[in-house]
């Protein structure tokens, strides 16, 4: 008996007619959550043709049951598995285990607490000279003179290569846009990208390593076998689209709340050892998104 014979039978989820991708529900995502939990463990978003789940429960056992949910479609919403796919996949994010258990051993051992411990001080002296920096002007844009200014410095160094800051927002814009639909944003920042696309490609590759960061360490699994051959400019490519955006809001939903709270800002200035649990708290409530 086919699927599509059984399909009528088995209860259809409610379907939503919003689009996730608008820029109404991308500025103010949150009536969309709310509509999308209320409606039911599972909807069916109608503008893109995709199931979607909100609620606690069902997002772990999607994130969590790989024998059911699969990645290895793409973590986007178009599927990497389709002829004329735009990309080849990401060697971590788009493999479920077996194959991807012997993976992430290999990377978990590059970005071991140990390698990240060694580049605190990195990180320390960076942050020193961002906030001596910001304390000089008379008014702070927090997230040009803090977050960029933090971490498109240290990121690049953190994995060993030589990027313009200016490059990295346009690419970091393109890959999260590049895991939603084919839509004008996309459109946008395809035309942004595309007179650095070939630079980009070039900068993945193994004589660009520069000595003692994440790339070359991974350059160097992948001469050993722990990685699979050819795969290694990959995930130097994860690493990119993992590390920039997300930690820039990670840093700035966690400042913009607490300049929003001004108790709670007063709280962690009266004992700064508080500021892991206050970052911890503010990509809890709001998890760092394009
Ligand atoms: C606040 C900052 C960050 C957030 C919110 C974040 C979030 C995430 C999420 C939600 C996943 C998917 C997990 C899953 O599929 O189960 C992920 C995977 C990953 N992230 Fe991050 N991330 C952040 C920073 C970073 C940084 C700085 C790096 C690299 C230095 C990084 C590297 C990775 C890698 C390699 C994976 C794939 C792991 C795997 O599939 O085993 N992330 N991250």
């Amino acid at each position: 008996m086919s699927v599509a014979a059984a399909s009528p039978r088995l209860p259809q989820p409610p379907v939503l007619d919003i689009d996730p991708f608008s820029d109404a529900v991308l500025t103010d995502p949150y009536p969309f959550f709310d509509t999308m939990r209320e409606a039911g463990p599972v909807v069916f978003i109608k503008p893109h043709g995709f199931y979607a789940v909100g609620r606690y429960d069902e997002a772990g056992i999607v994130a969590s049951d790989y024998a059911r949910f699969t990645t290895a479609g793409g973590v986007g919403l178009s599927d990497i598995r389709k002829p004329g796919a735009w990309r080849p996949k990401s060697p971590i994010t788009e493999v479920d285990p077996p194959e991807h258990t012997g993976v992430r051993a290999a990377l978990q051992a590059i970005l071991s607490p140990a390698v990240v411990r060694r580049m605190r001080e990195m990180f320390e002296q960076e942050a020193e000279l961002v906030a001596e920096r910001a304390l000089d002007l008379r008014e702070v844009d927090g997230v040009r003179d803090i977050i960029e200014a933090f971490v498109l410095s240290v990121f690049p160094r953190v994995l060993g290569i030589e990027v313009p800051p200016e490059r990295l927002i346009i690419t970091g814009e393109l890959n999260f846009n590049q895991l939603g639909p084919n839509n004008e944003r996309l459109q946008r920042a395809l035309k942004r990208a595309e007179p650095i696309l070939d630079w980009y490609a070039e900068q993945l590759k193994r004589d660009k390593m520069l000595p003692g960061g994440f790339g070359e360490r991974i350059y160097q699994a992948e001469d050993s076998g722990a990685f699979a051959p050819g795969s290694a400019a990959l995930h130097v490519r994860s690493f990119f689209r993992a590390g920039v955006d997300t930690t820039m809001a990670g840093i700035g939903f966690t400042l913009n709340q607490l300049a929003r709270a001004p108790e709670q800002f007063a709280i962690l200035r009266d004992d700064p050892a508080k500021i892991r649990n206050a970052f911890d708290e503010g990509i809890r409530h709001e998890s760092p998104r394009s």
